[in-house]
């Protein structure tokens, strides 16, 4: 895996209106591979080795980060023992998901997150848990170029604060120092996916045991305590939304299976209802995305769900519904902008309310463009049903808005460009190769053909 997908074409051209039809395999998850990613910096002179991680910008960004922390990465892919090719050379793709990784962790690691890598992505500041839990410090440029006050991680450091950590935010980066995190009974006052996940590696290590009570319930903490299990930490998730972690003097090499990206799973589904073809997602867990399956059964499309495949069938036009984006088991603020652009060909007038993140609904505009008809009110998208859309040049403002995008344009009559697929890139793997093995015409063009 080379450095970086950023040679890759950033624009998508899409031919819409043929019904898509066959069989696609679920990526390893982006939200389940970095934080456990992370994770590998619990070890000293030990191995973590993580299977199914997809080859994604996003997993390129965070393998960077350790690597540059003095993490030595190693990849392969682990079901078809091939190599992936380099990213971007005559538009092909860096290769198949069932990627393995392994991650070899010296005794001494950088303590400094290095800021160009950590404005990147978000999700950098997953390293700050685990690097201050195993050196007693750690120093964390703010992530993804935001203000502490828009996108804050203040439950985060609020959580490390609490295990007894200094935390100091000067000139925009974050200085932890802690001699030895002591275990305590910590209260989220927001189910925080990252928090949840940052104390839950800072309390491996910790002297006790650690409670965190109301806590985020995607699948994806289970993945972090699966790993942190395989490192041998005693860690207890319980249905009432806690875990109990006993932290340990030391970790000990470990594997884990990344799960199956629900988020991309549910992108491809919604394909198949929107283009109203015949489309199959395997290696999934149906049960990590209920909330998508109940909505789509109360617009009235048709599907049936097996162990680890989900199907979806040509139905009649979808009928609007309500839904309000809310933390796991609610329906999942990243299928938000996907789920707009189907209810946009829905029968009637549909109600979102986002109420996890502010400001995503950026991307209504675009499809407006295409012929939708999305109004905004504050939190809550008012989208009134149109009975086709038409192909427009359009620009990804986010990775999910790019992907509700590229539906609508597969469904649009005419051609849609999608700009700007550098966001989508950070999310789903080989999206052009999947949607054209299920006979959508999709291409890849470079910016300069535009
Ligand atoms: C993760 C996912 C992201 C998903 C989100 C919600 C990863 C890498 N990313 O992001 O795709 O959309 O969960 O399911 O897993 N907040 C605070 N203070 C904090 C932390 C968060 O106010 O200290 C707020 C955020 O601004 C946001 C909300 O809480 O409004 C949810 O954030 P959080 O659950 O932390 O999401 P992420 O972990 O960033």
């Amino acid at each position: 895996m080379s450095d970086s997908l950023s040679g890759m074409p950033n624009v998508m051209s899409i031919e819409g209106g043929i019904p898509l039809s066959g069989t696609v395999r679920a990526q390893g998850a982006k939200n389940a591979a970095l934080p456990v990613m992370a994770a590998c910096l619990l070890l000293k002179g030990q191995t973590l080795t993580l299977e199914n991680v997809p080859d994604l910008q996003d997993v390129r960004t965070m393998a960077d980060l350790l690597k540059t922390l003095g993490v030595t990465v190693e990849t392969g892919t682990a079901a078809s023992g091939t190599t992936p090719s380099a990213p971007g050379a005559a538009l092909s793709h860096p290769g198949p998901s069932h990627g393995q990784m392994r991650f070899i962790v010296p005794e001494e690691v950088s303590s400094e997150a290095p800021e160009a890598l950590v404005r990147k992505m978000r999700a950098s500041s997953l390293v700050l848990g685990p690097l201050l839990a195993r050196g007693g410090q750690a120093a964390l440029p703010l992530p993804g170029g935001c203000s502490i006050g828009s996108r804050p991680i203040d439950l985060h450091l609020k959580g490390l604060v609490q295990m007894g950590a200094k935390i100091e935010i000067r000139s925009g980066v974050v200085y932890a120092q802690a001699d030895q995190l002591r275990g305590r009974r910590i209260y989220l006052d927001f189910p925080s996916v990252g928090a949840t996940e940052n104390l839950m590696m800072a309390a491996a290590l910790a002297h006790g045991e650690t409670i965190i009570e109301n806590i985020a319930r995607e699948p994806e903490i289970d993945n972090l305590a699966a790993v942190l299990g395989s490192m041998g930490v005693p860690i207890e998730i319980e249905g009432t939304g806690c875990v109990r972690i006993k932290g340990v003097e030391e970790v000990h090499s470990g594997s884990e299976r990344v799960i199956p990206d629900r988020i991309e799973a549910c992108t491809y589904l919604l394909a198949g209802v929107m283009t109203g073809g015949q489309v199959t997602v395997t290696d999934v867990i149906p049960a990590h995305f209920d909330s998508m399956l109940a909505k789509l059964e109360e617009a009235g499309a048709r599907f049936s769900v097996r162990r680890d495949a989900v199907t979806v069938f040509p139905a009649q036009r979808l009928q609007s519904l309500s839904l309000k984006t809310m933390p796991f088991p609610g329906f999942p603020t990243d299928l938000q902008p996907q789920m707009v652009a189907a209810l946009s060909l829905a029968g009637g007038v549909s109600m979102v309310e986002e109420s996890v993140f502010q400001a995503r609904f950026l991307y209504a505009d675009e499809l407006n463009r295409m012929g939708a008809n999305i109004r905004i009110r504050g939190n809550t998208a008012v989208i009134s049903g149109v009975s086709q859309l038409h192909g427009a040049d359009v620009r990804a403002t986010d990775l999910r808005a790019g992907a509700a995008l590229i539906l609508a344009g597969l469904t649009a009559t005419g051609q849609t460009r999608v700009g700007d697929m550098i966001h989508v890139w950070r999310g789903y793997e080989a999206i052009d190769e999947k949607l054209r093995s299920l006979g959508g015409r999709v291409e890849l063009i470079p910016e300069d053909e535009k």
